[in-house]
Protein backbone atom coordinates (compact mmCIF):
# COMPACT_ATOMS: atom_id res chain seq x y z
CA UNK A 1 0.00 0.00 0.00
CA UNK A 2 1.31 3.43 -0.74
CA UNK A 3 0.33 6.38 1.02
CA UNK A 4 2.78 8.48 -0.92
CA UNK A 5 1.64 11.44 -3.16
CA UNK A 6 3.56 11.86 -6.17
CA UNK A 7 5.72 15.18 -7.13
CA UNK A 8 3.25 16.08 -10.14
CA UNK A 9 0.28 16.05 -7.38
CA UNK A 10 2.59 17.76 -4.94
CA UNK A 11 3.17 20.46 -7.57
CA UNK A 12 -1.18 20.42 -8.22
CA UNK A 13 -1.76 20.58 -4.60
CA UNK A 14 0.81 23.61 -4.36
CA UNK A 15 -0.58 25.43 -7.14
CA UNK A 16 -4.27 25.29 -5.86
CA UNK A 17 -3.40 26.06 -2.26
CA UNK A 18 -1.35 29.41 -3.94
CA UNK A 19 -4.13 30.02 -5.96
CA UNK A 20 -6.85 30.04 -2.87
CA UNK A 21 -4.18 32.32 -0.66
CA UNK A 22 -3.95 34.95 -3.65
CA UNK A 23 -6.76 34.83 -5.74
CA UNK A 24 -9.65 33.38 -3.63
CA UNK A 25 -8.99 35.12 -0.24
CA UNK A 26 -9.33 38.74 -1.18
CA UNK A 27 -12.78 39.38 -1.24
CA UNK A 28 -14.12 35.96 -0.27
CA UNK A 29 -16.48 37.83 1.95
CA UNK A 30 -17.84 40.67 0.36
CA UNK A 31 -18.24 37.54 -2.40
CA UNK A 32 -20.68 35.90 -0.01
CA UNK A 33 -22.28 38.56 1.73
CA UNK A 34 -23.55 40.03 -1.59
CA UNK A 35 -23.59 36.88 -3.07
CA UNK A 36 -21.22 37.68 -6.40
CA UNK A 37 -20.51 34.69 -8.62
CA UNK A 38 -16.46 34.56 -8.69
CA UNK A 39 -15.83 35.06 -12.34
CA UNK A 40 -12.43 36.18 -12.30
CA UNK A 41 -11.29 33.26 -9.83
CA UNK A 42 -13.05 30.63 -12.16
CA UNK A 43 -11.13 32.34 -15.28
CA UNK A 44 -8.17 32.17 -13.71
CA UNK A 45 -9.28 28.33 -12.62
CA UNK A 46 -9.51 27.73 -16.47
CA UNK A 47 -5.91 29.57 -17.09
CA UNK A 48 -4.45 26.88 -14.61
CA UNK A 49 -5.90 24.09 -16.68
CA UNK A 50 -8.37 23.43 -13.92
CA UNK A 51 -11.35 23.42 -14.93
CA UNK A 52 -11.10 20.22 -16.88
CA UNK A 53 -8.36 18.63 -14.99
CA UNK A 54 -9.33 14.78 -15.45
CA UNK A 55 -9.82 15.06 -19.35
CA UNK A 56 -7.63 14.09 -21.95
CA UNK A 57 -5.53 16.90 -23.44
CA UNK A 58 -7.12 15.78 -26.55
CA UNK A 59 -10.38 16.93 -25.96
CA UNK A 60 -9.18 20.64 -24.35
CA UNK A 61 -8.13 18.80 -20.58
CA UNK A 62 -4.87 18.41 -18.52
CA UNK A 63 -5.28 15.24 -18.65
CA UNK A 64 -4.68 14.67 -14.47
CA UNK A 65 -5.96 12.01 -12.32
CA UNK A 66 -8.53 11.59 -9.35
CA UNK A 67 -6.37 11.73 -7.01
CA UNK A 68 -4.73 15.47 -8.09
CA UNK A 69 -7.94 16.72 -8.31
CA UNK A 70 -9.06 15.48 -4.43
CA UNK A 71 -5.94 17.42 -3.74
CA UNK A 72 -6.92 20.77 -5.73
CA UNK A 73 -10.48 20.61 -4.27
CA UNK A 74 -9.42 20.15 -0.80
CA UNK A 75 -6.98 23.50 -1.00
CA UNK A 76 -9.45 25.19 -2.93
CA UNK A 77 -12.42 24.61 -0.23
CA UNK A 78 -10.44 25.57 2.68
CA UNK A 79 -10.62 29.14 1.42
CA UNK A 80 -13.38 29.51 -1.26
CA UNK A 81 -15.93 26.62 -1.52
CA UNK A 82 -18.63 28.76 -3.81
CA UNK A 83 -15.29 28.96 -6.40
CA UNK A 84 -15.12 25.29 -5.37
CA UNK A 85 -18.29 23.98 -6.18
CA UNK A 86 -18.46 25.58 -9.74
CA UNK A 87 -14.65 23.89 -10.25
CA UNK A 88 -16.38 20.45 -9.12
CA UNK A 89 -19.82 20.35 -11.04
CA UNK A 90 -17.74 21.30 -14.74
CA UNK A 91 -15.47 18.76 -13.61
CA UNK A 92 -17.15 15.65 -12.42
CA UNK A 93 -20.66 16.00 -13.46
CA UNK A 94 -20.37 17.93 -17.08
CA UNK A 95 -16.82 17.16 -18.50
CA UNK A 96 -16.84 13.56 -17.00
CA UNK A 97 -19.56 12.26 -18.41
CA UNK A 98 -19.14 14.25 -21.89
CA UNK A 99 -15.82 12.39 -21.95
CA UNK A 100 -17.10 8.82 -20.91
CA UNK A 101 -20.43 8.77 -22.83
CA UNK A 102 -20.17 11.53 -25.64
CA UNK A 103 -20.32 11.36 -29.24
CA UNK A 104 -16.78 12.09 -31.06
CA UNK A 105 -19.09 15.20 -32.51
CA UNK A 106 -20.04 16.44 -29.14
CA UNK A 107 -17.08 15.62 -27.14
CA UNK A 108 -15.59 18.39 -30.24
CA UNK A 109 -18.27 20.81 -30.10
CA UNK A 110 -18.90 20.94 -26.45
CA UNK A 111 -16.31 19.32 -24.41
CA UNK A 112 -12.88 20.81 -25.46
CA UNK A 113 -14.24 24.49 -24.17
CA UNK A 114 -15.95 23.40 -21.65
CA UNK A 115 -12.60 21.51 -20.13
CA UNK A 116 -10.82 24.66 -21.07
CA UNK A 117 -13.30 26.98 -19.33
CA UNK A 118 -13.06 29.19 -22.14
CA UNK A 119 -14.27 30.23 -25.80
CA UNK A 120 -13.06 32.88 -27.50
CA UNK A 121 -11.18 34.09 -24.51
CA UNK A 122 -15.15 34.07 -22.53
CA UNK A 123 -15.93 31.71 -19.90
CA UNK A 124 -17.24 28.80 -20.88
CA UNK A 125 -18.82 26.50 -17.70
CA UNK A 126 -21.65 23.86 -17.61
CA UNK A 127 -24.40 22.73 -15.48
CA UNK A 128 -25.90 19.26 -14.51
CA UNK A 129 -29.71 19.84 -14.73
CA UNK A 130 -31.24 16.49 -12.63
CA UNK A 131 -33.12 17.80 -9.34
CA UNK A 132 -36.86 19.18 -10.20
CA UNK A 133 -39.25 21.31 -8.03
CA UNK A 134 -41.03 17.67 -6.78
CA UNK A 135 -37.65 15.05 -8.01
CA UNK A 136 -34.76 15.73 -5.62
CA UNK A 137 -33.87 12.36 -4.12
CA UNK A 138 -36.27 10.66 -5.91
CA UNK A 139 -34.12 11.31 -9.05
CA UNK A 140 -35.95 8.59 -11.61
CA UNK A 141 -39.47 10.62 -11.10
CA UNK A 142 -38.58 13.23 -13.52
CA UNK A 143 -41.86 15.19 -15.09
CA UNK A 144 -39.58 17.16 -17.69
CA UNK A 145 -40.31 15.89 -20.79
CA UNK A 146 -38.50 15.43 -23.97
CA UNK A 147 -41.28 14.37 -26.63
CA UNK A 148 -39.50 12.38 -29.55
CA UNK A 149 -40.34 14.56 -32.88
CA UNK A 150 -38.04 12.33 -35.34
CA UNK A 151 -34.70 14.77 -35.89
CA UNK A 152 -35.21 16.66 -32.52
CA UNK A 153 -36.76 16.42 -29.00
CA UNK A 154 -39.07 18.48 -27.95
CA UNK A 155 -38.16 19.84 -24.26
CA UNK A 156 -40.70 20.69 -21.12
CA UNK A 157 -40.32 21.64 -17.73
CA UNK A 158 -38.34 22.93 -14.79
CA UNK A 159 -35.39 22.16 -12.95
CA UNK A 160 -34.38 23.29 -9.45
CA UNK A 161 -31.37 24.22 -7.57
CA UNK A 162 -28.98 24.14 -10.63
CA UNK A 163 -25.23 25.24 -9.53
CA UNK A 164 -23.83 27.37 -12.64
CA UNK A 165 -27.44 27.93 -13.26
CA UNK A 166 -26.74 31.82 -14.94
CA UNK A 167 -23.22 31.70 -15.78
CA UNK A 168 -22.99 28.16 -17.85
CA UNK A 169 -23.73 27.96 -21.31
CA UNK A 170 -24.12 24.52 -21.84
CA UNK A 171 -26.40 22.39 -19.51
CA UNK A 172 -26.54 18.48 -19.13
CA UNK A 173 -30.61 17.93 -18.78
CA UNK A 174 -32.58 15.04 -17.97
CA UNK A 175 -36.09 14.53 -18.97
CA UNK A 176 -38.27 12.07 -19.31
CA UNK A 177 -39.18 10.68 -22.79
CA UNK A 178 -41.45 7.60 -22.33
CA UNK A 179 -42.69 7.58 -18.76
CA UNK A 180 -44.32 4.05 -19.19
CA UNK A 181 -40.50 2.74 -19.21
CA UNK A 182 -39.71 4.31 -15.92
CA UNK A 183 -36.17 5.32 -15.34
CA UNK A 184 -35.65 3.52 -18.62
CA UNK A 185 -37.36 5.71 -20.48
CA UNK A 186 -35.10 8.25 -19.23
CA UNK A 187 -32.23 10.97 -21.63
CA UNK A 188 -29.86 13.34 -21.19
CA UNK A 189 -29.60 15.67 -23.49
CA UNK A 190 -27.18 18.57 -24.47
CA UNK A 191 -29.18 22.03 -24.36
CA UNK A 192 -27.50 25.43 -25.01
CA UNK A 193 -28.24 28.37 -22.48
CA UNK A 194 -29.12 30.51 -25.10
CA UNK A 195 -31.93 28.46 -27.16
CA UNK A 196 -35.42 29.79 -27.83
CA UNK A 197 -37.39 28.85 -24.88
CA UNK A 198 -34.72 28.20 -22.02
CA UNK A 199 -35.13 30.51 -19.20
CA UNK A 200 -33.17 31.29 -15.90
CA UNK A 201 -35.13 31.99 -12.69
CA UNK A 202 -34.17 34.19 -9.99
CA UNK A 203 -31.12 33.49 -8.02
CA UNK A 204 -31.43 31.74 -4.77
CA UNK A 205 -30.90 33.23 -1.60
CA UNK A 206 -28.79 30.71 -0.32
CA UNK A 207 -27.48 29.93 3.81
CA UNK A 208 -24.00 28.89 2.41
CA UNK A 209 -21.67 29.23 -0.83
CA UNK A 210 -23.62 32.19 -1.57
CA UNK A 211 -21.01 33.17 -4.11
CA UNK A 212 -22.28 30.33 -6.54
CA UNK A 213 -24.64 31.05 -8.52
CA UNK A 214 -28.32 28.83 -7.95
CA UNK A 215 -31.03 28.99 -10.00
CA UNK A 216 -34.21 27.35 -11.50
CA UNK A 217 -34.06 27.03 -15.16
CA UNK A 218 -37.54 26.26 -17.38
CA UNK A 219 -37.74 24.95 -20.57
CA UNK A 220 -40.75 25.81 -22.94
CA UNK A 221 -40.98 23.44 -26.26
CA UNK A 222 -37.11 23.63 -26.46
CA UNK A 223 -36.13 22.17 -29.69
CA UNK A 224 -33.23 19.97 -29.06
CA UNK A 225 -31.11 18.08 -31.80
CA UNK A 226 -31.44 14.57 -31.79
CA UNK A 227 -27.29 14.38 -32.16
CA UNK A 228 -27.43 16.00 -28.91
CA UNK A 229 -28.71 13.09 -26.95
CA UNK A 230 -26.12 11.14 -24.56
CA UNK A 231 -25.91 7.93 -25.49
CA UNK A 232 -29.05 4.97 -26.12
CA UNK A 233 -32.75 5.76 -25.64
CA UNK A 234 -33.40 5.21 -21.88
CA UNK A 235 -29.70 5.42 -20.95
CA UNK A 236 -30.65 9.42 -19.22
CA UNK A 237 -30.63 7.85 -15.62
CA UNK A 238 -27.67 5.40 -15.98
CA UNK A 239 -25.90 8.27 -16.86
CA UNK A 240 -27.05 10.61 -14.35
CA UNK A 241 -25.96 7.90 -11.13
CA UNK A 242 -22.98 6.69 -12.92
CA UNK A 243 -21.79 10.69 -13.51
CA UNK A 244 -22.80 11.59 -9.61
CA UNK A 245 -20.65 8.34 -8.32
CA UNK A 246 -17.97 10.55 -9.63
CA UNK A 247 -19.24 13.66 -8.65
CA UNK A 248 -19.59 12.51 -4.96
CA UNK A 249 -15.80 12.39 -4.71
CA UNK A 250 -15.30 16.26 -5.63
CA UNK A 251 -18.05 16.79 -2.93
CA UNK A 252 -16.40 15.06 -0.83
CA UNK A 253 -13.25 16.79 -1.17
CA UNK A 254 -15.24 20.17 -1.23
CA UNK A 255 -16.50 19.06 2.57
CA UNK A 256 -12.56 17.76 3.85
CA UNK A 257 -11.28 21.33 2.24
CA UNK A 258 -14.29 23.07 4.20
CA UNK A 259 -13.49 20.65 7.36
CA UNK A 260 -9.71 21.49 7.36
CA UNK A 261 -9.63 25.03 6.52
CA UNK A 262 -12.23 25.65 9.75
CA UNK A 263 -9.42 23.40 11.69
CA UNK A 264 -6.31 25.28 10.53
CA UNK A 265 -8.09 28.59 11.69
CA UNK A 266 -9.04 27.18 15.27
CA UNK A 267 -5.65 26.08 15.88
CA UNK A 268 -3.89 29.15 15.23
CA UNK A 269 -6.40 30.92 16.97
CA UNK A 270 -5.87 28.40 20.00
CA UNK A 271 -2.27 29.27 19.65
CA UNK A 272 -2.28 32.85 20.54
CA UNK A 273 -5.54 33.66 22.15
CA UNK A 274 -5.13 33.46 26.02
CA UNK A 275 -7.35 32.95 28.99
CA UNK A 276 -7.39 31.80 32.28
CA UNK A 277 -3.34 32.78 31.89
CA UNK A 278 -2.74 31.07 29.25
CA UNK A 279 -2.79 30.54 25.60
CA UNK A 280 -6.19 28.25 25.26
CA UNK A 281 -4.45 25.50 23.29
CA UNK A 282 -2.94 24.34 26.73
CA UNK A 283 -6.19 23.78 28.23
CA UNK A 284 -7.23 19.85 28.04
CA UNK A 285 -11.27 21.26 26.63
CA UNK A 286 -9.67 23.08 23.48
CA UNK A 287 -6.92 20.33 22.78
CA UNK A 288 -9.43 17.18 22.82
CA UNK A 289 -11.10 19.29 20.44
CA UNK A 290 -8.27 19.60 18.23
CA UNK A 291 -7.22 15.77 18.20
CA UNK A 292 -10.92 14.99 17.48
CA UNK A 293 -10.90 17.27 14.69
CA UNK A 294 -8.01 16.07 12.63
CA UNK A 295 -8.19 12.60 13.29
CA UNK A 296 -11.93 13.18 11.80
CA UNK A 297 -10.14 15.08 9.17
CA UNK A 298 -7.05 12.61 8.24
CA UNK A 299 -10.12 9.37 8.21
CA UNK A 300 -12.36 11.98 6.07
CA UNK A 301 -9.16 12.24 3.50
CA UNK A 302 -8.17 9.06 3.03
CA UNK A 303 -11.94 7.89 2.14
CA UNK A 304 -11.47 10.61 -0.53
CA UNK A 305 -8.17 9.23 -1.36
CA UNK A 306 -8.75 5.91 -1.44
CA UNK A 307 -12.34 6.28 -3.88
CA UNK A 308 -10.01 8.97 -5.98
CA UNK A 309 -7.67 5.66 -6.37
CA UNK A 310 -10.30 3.48 -7.68
CA UNK A 311 -11.66 5.55 -10.31
CA UNK A 312 -8.00 5.76 -11.33
CA UNK A 313 -7.48 2.57 -11.22
CA UNK A 314 -10.32 1.00 -13.17
CA UNK A 315 -12.24 -0.44 -9.98
CA UNK A 316 -15.65 0.22 -9.31
CA UNK A 317 -15.44 3.42 -6.88
CA UNK A 318 -19.78 3.88 -6.41
CA UNK A 319 -19.41 2.54 -2.80
CA UNK A 320 -16.49 3.91 -2.02
CA UNK A 321 -17.74 7.93 -3.29
CA UNK A 322 -20.79 7.54 -1.01
CA UNK A 323 -18.56 6.94 1.80
CA UNK A 324 -15.79 9.49 1.21
CA UNK A 325 -19.47 12.05 0.42
CA UNK A 326 -21.29 11.06 4.05
CA UNK A 327 -18.20 11.25 5.87
CA UNK A 328 -16.73 13.88 4.98
CA UNK A 329 -19.98 16.59 4.91
CA UNK A 330 -20.76 14.89 8.30
CA UNK A 331 -17.15 15.71 9.08
CA UNK A 332 -17.36 19.26 7.55
CA UNK A 333 -20.69 20.48 9.71
CA UNK A 334 -18.99 19.03 12.99
CA UNK A 335 -15.42 20.15 12.34
CA UNK A 336 -16.99 23.85 11.43
CA UNK A 337 -19.33 23.88 14.40
CA UNK A 338 -16.35 22.81 17.14
CA UNK A 339 -14.15 25.64 14.90
CA UNK A 340 -17.05 28.50 15.99
CA UNK A 341 -16.85 26.89 19.43
CA UNK A 342 -13.21 27.57 19.70
CA UNK A 343 -13.22 30.97 18.50
CA UNK A 344 -15.95 31.73 20.77
CA UNK A 345 -17.34 35.20 19.99
CA UNK A 346 -15.18 36.09 17.23
CA UNK A 347 -16.25 33.20 15.51
CA UNK A 348 -19.92 34.18 15.23
CA UNK A 349 -18.52 36.98 13.27
CA UNK A 350 -17.77 37.58 9.83
CA UNK A 351 -14.12 38.35 9.76
CA UNK A 352 -13.11 35.16 11.23
CA UNK A 353 -14.25 33.43 7.99
CA UNK A 354 -15.60 30.09 10.39
CA UNK A 355 -18.85 31.03 10.36
CA UNK A 356 -18.76 31.30 6.61
CA UNK A 357 -16.97 27.73 6.90
CA UNK A 358 -20.07 26.35 8.77
CA UNK A 359 -22.65 27.85 6.06
CA UNK A 360 -20.83 26.19 3.62
CA UNK A 361 -20.73 22.73 5.39
CA UNK A 362 -24.13 22.08 5.29
CA UNK A 363 -24.92 22.26 1.63
CA UNK A 364 -21.99 18.99 1.52
CA UNK A 365 -24.60 16.77 3.30
CA UNK A 366 -27.42 17.83 0.67
CA UNK A 367 -26.05 18.27 -2.58
CA UNK A 368 -25.14 15.69 -5.26
CA UNK A 369 -27.13 13.31 -2.70
CA UNK A 370 -28.08 13.80 0.49
CA UNK A 371 -26.37 12.13 3.51
CA UNK A 372 -29.78 9.54 3.68
CA UNK A 373 -29.28 8.86 -0.01
CA UNK A 374 -25.80 7.95 0.37
CA UNK A 375 -26.48 5.85 3.02
CA UNK A 376 -29.57 4.24 0.95
CA UNK A 377 -26.62 3.96 -1.98
CA UNK A 378 -24.47 2.04 0.87
CA UNK A 379 -26.89 -0.21 2.41
CA UNK A 380 -27.90 -1.62 -0.94
CA UNK A 381 -24.70 -2.71 -1.79
CA UNK A 382 -23.86 -4.10 1.44
CA UNK A 383 -26.33 -5.92 1.44
CA UNK A 384 -26.99 -7.13 -1.89
N1 LIG B 1 -24.69 3.17 -11.92
C1 LIG B 1 -25.38 2.58 -12.91
N2 LIG B 1 -26.70 2.32 -12.86
C2 LIG B 1 -27.34 2.66 -11.72
C3 LIG B 1 -26.68 3.27 -10.65
C4 LIG B 1 -25.30 3.52 -10.78
N3 LIG B 1 -24.59 4.09 -9.81
N4 LIG B 1 -27.60 3.49 -9.68
C5 LIG B 1 -28.78 3.03 -10.13
N5 LIG B 1 -28.60 2.53 -11.38
C6 LIG B 1 -29.62 1.91 -12.22
C7 LIG B 1 -30.16 0.69 -11.47
O1 LIG B 1 -29.34 -0.45 -11.70
C8 LIG B 1 -31.54 0.53 -12.05
O2 LIG B 1 -31.47 -0.15 -13.27
P1 LIG B 1 -32.26 -1.58 -13.42
O3 LIG B 1 -33.73 -1.20 -13.33
O4 LIG B 1 -31.85 -2.06 -14.78
O5 LIG B 1 -31.81 -2.44 -12.29
C9 LIG B 1 -31.96 1.98 -12.37
O6 LIG B 1 -30.75 2.74 -12.43
C10 LIG B 1 -32.85 2.52 -11.30
O7 LIG B 1 -32.15 2.40 -10.08
P2 LIG B 1 -32.85 2.31 -8.66
O8 LIG B 1 -34.02 1.41 -8.72
O9 LIG B 1 -31.80 2.03 -7.65
O10 LIG B 1 -33.38 3.83 -8.53
P3 LIG B 1 -34.14 4.51 -7.37
O11 LIG B 1 -35.28 5.24 -7.94
O12 LIG B 1 -34.37 3.58 -6.24
O13 LIG B 1 -33.09 5.68 -6.89
C11 LIG B 1 -31.20 6.69 -5.83
C12 LIG B 1 -31.82 5.44 -6.48
C13 LIG B 1 -29.81 6.24 -5.44
C14 LIG B 1 -31.95 7.17 -4.62
C15 LIG B 1 -31.13 7.84 -6.89
O14 LIG B 1 -32.40 8.32 -7.24
C16 LIG B 1 -30.27 8.99 -6.41
O15 LIG B 1 -29.05 8.93 -6.50
N6 LIG B 1 -30.91 10.09 -5.92
C17 LIG B 1 -30.19 11.30 -5.56
C18 LIG B 1 -30.04 12.20 -6.73
C19 LIG B 1 -28.95 13.19 -6.56
O16 LIG B 1 -27.84 12.87 -6.14
N7 LIG B 1 -29.24 14.43 -6.93
C20 LIG B 1 -28.26 15.44 -6.90
C21 LIG B 1 -28.61 16.47 -7.92
S1 LIG B 1 -27.26 17.02 -8.84
C22 LIG B 1 -26.52 18.21 -7.90
O17 LIG B 1 -26.72 18.36 -6.73
C23 LIG B 1 -25.53 18.95 -8.67
C24 LIG B 1 -25.20 20.29 -8.24
O18 LIG B 1 -25.64 21.24 -8.85
C25 LIG B 1 -24.18 20.48 -7.18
Amino acid sequence: MDFQISDEQLMIRQAARDFARLDCLPGVIERDEHQIFPREQVLKLSDLGFMGMMVDPEYGGSGLDTVSYVLAMEEISKVDASTSVCMSVNNSLVCWGLEFFGSEEQKRKYLHPLAQGRKDGNLYIGAFLLSEPEAGSDASSQHTTAEDKGDHYLLNGTKNWITNGSSASVYLVMAQTDPTQGSKGINTFIVEKDQPGVSVGVKENKMGIRGSDTHSISFSDVKVPRINRIGDHGFGFTFAMKTLAGGRIGIAAQALGIASGAYELALAYSKQRKAFGTEIAKHQAIQFKLADMATRIEAARLLCLKSAWEKDNGQDYGLSSSMAKVFSSETAMWVTTEAVQILGGYGYVKEYHVERLMRDAKITQIYEGTSEVQRMVISRQILK
